[in-house]
């Protein structure tokens, strides 16, 4: 039989009534307690989206909203806003007795979650029949209405074209031409807030990196990316897409997914400046850990030197260079003829094993942070 009551003593009232709201535990349950107007009261520590603890988050008006995607509850009742009632989670009694704060978990009201459509991106990924797939995506910045001539553009241009003639699909994007959100670092907020699809996709319909995302996980079979060097990096562009990328990492250690398979990664690298080898060796490591593999010979690249400032000269070379040509269509065939060999399934599938990898558990250690989507109390 269920219990009348069930007093918690979850804090010193003198303590909590120093802050508006706070994450406290009543025996296994979180709680999100609020104080104000010299009352406290108390509902699920525990957000209906992704399990974010709403008692670490926010008081606005009548409503707790929680720190990882907004989401907003009534502090006393714990219905959702306005339009959202029916997407609530438990309220409790909440008293103060000799000096603390005491939440009765027998009188929890029901959690109800109201279920919302999906984002898009988050279909199943199948690969159906078709020849290769092929995106191109620069990395270089310009002004739209004044362009320039870009040696890397040019180069994976020259790429493309060449993969359309040996029966690829392709498709090519500009980041400059998208508009996208930097990371706003989800993940160090907590594990479990980084989702797939990215956060900020799913909340910002104006956001555009949705088409990346759509290109690498769900299209192509090969992506030709291309960067300036500057600075010896590669582009802010290319970092811009690659801190949002983690949510496609972060799949793996967060919820044991990887979202992509079978998937080739080749680069194009150029720059007036050195650092070849450091810029290439960058993507290299950030394709490989989102479970890329790669061609012989993954990158082509080419800089005149650290002392080679005449930028005008670097232009003339590559425009006259037919040896970097027939290099990218060389990086072309080498990427799409191992993208065939693999959807004929030429690679036998190996168990995802974590040891050594990258967010893997140590020994004795707990693994890392919660999983997305967890199942609240
Ligand atoms: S809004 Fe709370 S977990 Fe997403």
């Amino acid at each position: 039989m269920a219990k009348a009551s069930d007093w918690q003593d979850v804090g010193d009232a003198a303590e909590l009534a120093k802050q508006p709201l706070a994450q406290v535990a009543a025996g296994k349950t979180l709680v999100a307690l609020s104080f104000r107007d010299g009352k406290f009261h108390a509902i699920s520590g525990v957000c209906n989206h992704y399990g974010g603890p709403l008692g670490d988050g926010t008081v606005k008006g009548d409503y707790v909203e929680c720190p990882w995607h907004y989401y907003k509850f009534h502090h006393a009742t714990g219905l959702g806003e306005p339009g959202y009632e029916e997407d609530r989670v438990p309220a409790y009694r909440a008293k103060v007795a000799g000096g603390r704060v005491l939440v009765d978990l027998a009188s929890a009201t029901r959690r109800h979650k109201t279920p919302h459509a999906p984002h898009p991106l988050a279909r199943r990924i199948v690969r159906g029949e078709g020849p290769v797939r092929v995106v191109g995506v620069s990395t270089t910045n310009m002004t739209a209405k004044h362009p320039r001539y870009s040696t890397s553009d040019a180069l994976l241009d020259v790429a493309l074209e060449h993969a359309k003639t040996l029966g690829a699909e392709t498709r090519s994007i500009r980041l400059r031409d998208l508009k996208f959100r930097a990371c706003e670092g989800f993940y160090s907020k907590g594990a479990g807030a980084c989702t797939w699809p990215c956060s900020i996709t799913q909340m910002d319909k104006t956001d555009q990196l949705d088409q990346v995302y759509e290109a690498f996980v769900h299209w192509a079979d090969v992506f030709l990316i291309s960067t300036p060097i500057r600075w010896g990096a590669a582009s802010s562009l290319y970092h811009r897409m690659v801190e949002r990328m983690n949510c496609i990492q972060n799949q793996q250690p967060t919820a044991g997914k990887v979202l992509l398979k079978n998937k080739v990664a080749a680069f194009v690298v150029t720059g007036g400046q050195d650092n070849v080898q450091a810029v290439a060796g960058e993507m290299l490591g950030f394709f490989a850990e989102l479970g890329c593999v790669f061609p012989a010979f993954p990158y082509i690249a080419h800089s005149r030197g650290w002392s080679a400032e005449d930028m005008e000269n670097n232009v003339r070379f590559v425009r006259q260079s037919e040896e970097l040509r027939e290099g990218a269509r060389g990086l072309a065939a080498r990427a799409v003829g191992l993208a065939a060999t693999l959807l004929q399934g030429a690679l036998p599938v190996a168990k995802h094993v974590r040891g050594g990898r990258k967010s893997h558990a140590l020994d004795g250690l707990a693994p890392a942070g919660p999983r997305g989507g967890r199942t609240p109390k």
